[in-house]
């Protein structure tokens, strides 16, 4: 067993004030690397469960990739039009370009409408690429910048996709701003360096952090079916919000939204919200079936009992 101490949050919220020494069994599916991370936090422990660190609204994006004809979208569309879905999340999904328009103008507005790229500028002539003003011109609010698939399949690097934040927040979208580690790096104890450095990269160039969600993605978790355990999850969360408190502000750090991804679904999204730092979820796979979506949308629910 192995001891996890849950520290005591200066933030407001939806959490409780307190607690957490509990024991907790490693459950890395890679135990021999789970103790590599270091830890920065400077709260001090104290006592009680708590539900939520952060004080933002519970978030849940759908990464739907490249995936979709205009067939299973309609019907996805449909499934997700009819889901109840708990009032206190802000719900948001990530067709295809080709598909965007069909989605923002059939979806229910419930759910926003984000765009799984775009430009660092203004439009022109830039073959194949989509401006920020014309997916604001049909109804997109948020736009998901550097993805692992971005970063890694297409090789953008840091400075590429902080102009792509830039611009985009200073027209008015909101941005889903991931990082996270590739298994090497974390094998090689360098997830923290990975993920602040990803993260520096952000907060240099954005004019301000009212419009942005973090995205912790680990790429050995993404589309592998190997989610993180919740332990694991919760530690980056926890360094990143005190990599925010310190280089960015307490406000910020308290109000910014950290959600995961790397294989959440309707099973393992209950015991990941508890995490006191998880505040929603980037997801996948799973958002490609909409009563799977709605579960890990509704999975809020556990960040209340715990709370
Ligand atoms: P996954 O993808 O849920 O299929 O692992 C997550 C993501 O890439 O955002």
């Amino acid at each position: 067993m192995e001891t996890v101490v849950t520290p005591c949050p200066q933030f407001s919220g939806l959490r409780r004030s307190c607690p957490t020494f509990h024991n907790a069994p490693s459950q890395s599916f890679l135990p021999h690397i789970n103790s590599q991370l270091r830890l920065s936090s400077s709260r001090k422990p104290c006592r009680a469960v708590v539900a939520m660190a952060g004080s933002g609204k519970f978030f849940v994006g759908g990464n739907w990739k490249c995936n979709g004809t205009k067939d299973s979208i309609t019907k996805l569309v449909s499934d997700l039009n009819s889901a109840k879905l708990e009032n206190d999340v802000d719900v948001v999904v990530s067709p295809p370009f080709v598909y965007l328009d069909m989605v923002s103008t059939s979806l229910t507005d419930r759910i926003e409408v984000s765009a799984q790229n775009s430009w660092i500028g203004k439009g022109g002539a830039f073959t194949g690429e989509i401006s920020v003003e014309q997916l604001k011109d049909i109804g997109c609010k948020w736009v998901i910048l550097g993805h692992s698939e971005r970063r890694h399949v297409i090789g953008e690097d840091d400075q590429f996709i902080g102009k792509k934040a830039a611009y985009a927040l200073n027209e008015g979208l909101g941005v889903i701003a991931c990082i996270g580690e590739l298994l090497e790096e974390r094998e090689a104890g360098k997830t923290f360096d990975v993920c602040f450095q990803q993260l520096k990269a952000f907060a240099d160039v954005v004019p301000s952090w009212d419009n942005i969600v973090i995205a912790y993605e680990p790429v050995w978790a993404i589309g592998t079916g190997k989610v993180a355990t919740p332990q694991q999850a919760q530690e980056v969360h926890l360094a990143v919000r005190d990599w925010l408190k310190k280089n960015v502000s307490e406000e910020v750090a308290s109000k910014t939204r950290i959600i995961y991804g790397g294989s959440v679904n309707g099973s393992n999204c209950g015991e990941l919200a508890k995490q006191e730092d998880i505040d929603g979820f980037l997801v996948g796979g799973a958002s490609l079936k909409g009563p799977e979506f709605a579960t890990i949308v509704n999975s809020v629910t556990s960040k209340k009992v715990a709370a």
